[in-house]
């Protein structure tokens, strides 16, 4: 393919046999970019890329699609349509083949099926270094909305007084999704079952009540609580988070010193991009990789 020239793309449904390949892109993209700033890499190997686009590929819960020129696969990218609100992620383009327009079209497919499914509204989480990602969101009309510290470590305050934390059971399951519709006006329940199928979910209990919850303390989980308070205890009941890290807001300017103080290191930063429907969180939050 000549750089200069605008590739002729086409756009298909991914299928588990494109793992491989859209893997091993997808790791190169974000390692080529992580590097060329002087961040760590997003995905430790090809393997974990491969292992995360298998699962989205297999899942009625995702519609992904592939970007295929000259009948060779050039980048693909997946719309997790579990909620009413919709999230954009991984999206990878080959080194090789970028800034030609493949982003933009794989950009405008996962859009168009979102609108067609009746989405309240579509996010995402960029890097904030990458020009390229921050630009290409913008002009198809994502609005900057959230500045987000990836953190990592383990905080040296390991509880939090009156706030007790636990695995959260499938009987939690109506009052963390109760929650989320109260901070965000929408719940992300099947995202909150599969976490509580696979272990990984917390609860934070205070007076009696649960008042926060986590799918995961991880780069790939949510986590949705009353308050800064409620959401430390969770924080603080992580030996470490899963992946580069947790994202911590940083305009809850509470919650990002304390994460500070307590010995939390700064990875990269991030930034929340939403389409459509956006509530200013009414509560503490940390949103994931996706939204
Ligand atoms: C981000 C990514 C998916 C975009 O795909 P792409 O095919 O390179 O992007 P496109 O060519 O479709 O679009 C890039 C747009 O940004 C514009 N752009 C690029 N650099 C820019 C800059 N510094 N300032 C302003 N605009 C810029 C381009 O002109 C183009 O706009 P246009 O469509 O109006 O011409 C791809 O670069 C990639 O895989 N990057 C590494 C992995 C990654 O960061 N993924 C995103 C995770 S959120």
């Amino acid at each position: 393919m000549s750089p200069k020239s605008r590739p002729n793309i086409v756009l298909r449904t991914a299928t588990p046999d494109d793992s491989a390949v859209c893997g091993q892109i997808c790791y190169n993209a974000f390692s080529t970019i992580s590097l060329a700033h002087h961040f760590p890499p997003d995905l430790p190997e090809p393997n974990a890329a491969i292992g995360l686009l298998s699962m989205m590929f297999s899942s009625p819960g995702f519609y992904c699609v592939v970007a295929e020129s000259e009948g060779r696969i050039v980048g693909s990218n997946c719309l997790d349509e579990r909620a009413a609100i919709c999230g954009v992620g991984p999206i990878t383009v080959d080194p090789g083949a970028q800034n030609l327009g493949v982003g933009r079209a794989l950009m405008e497919a996962v859009m168009d099926r979102a609108r067609q499914k009746g989405a309240a509204g579509i996010r995402l989480v960029q890097a904030a270094f990458h020009n390229r990602s921050l630009s290409l969101y913008a002009s198809l009309g994502f609005d900057v909305r959230e500045p987000l510290a990836c953190m990592q470590g383990r905080t040296q305050q390991r509880t939090v007084p009156a706030c007790t934390v636990r695995t959260a059971q499938f009987a939690d399951a109506e009052a963390c999704n109760s929650l989320s519709r109260r901070v965000h006006g929408f719940d992300r329940g099947a995202d909150l079952e599969l976490s509580i199928q696979q272990g990984t979910a917390r609860v934070v209990e205070r007076e009696d009540r649960i008042t926060g919850y986590s799918t995961q303390l991880a780069f790939f989980g949510h986590t949705t609580a009353e308050t800064v308070v409620d959401l430390e205890a969770l924080i603080a009941s992580a030996e470490s988070f899963g992946g580069p890290g947790i994202l911590v807001p940083t305009r809850n300017h509470g919650l990002f010193r304390w994460c500070l103080s307590n010995g939390l290191r700064v990875v990269q930063p991030m930034t929340l991009m939403s389409y459509g429907l956006y509530n200013e969180p009414a509560g503490a939050s940390l949103p994931s990789i996706l939204f």
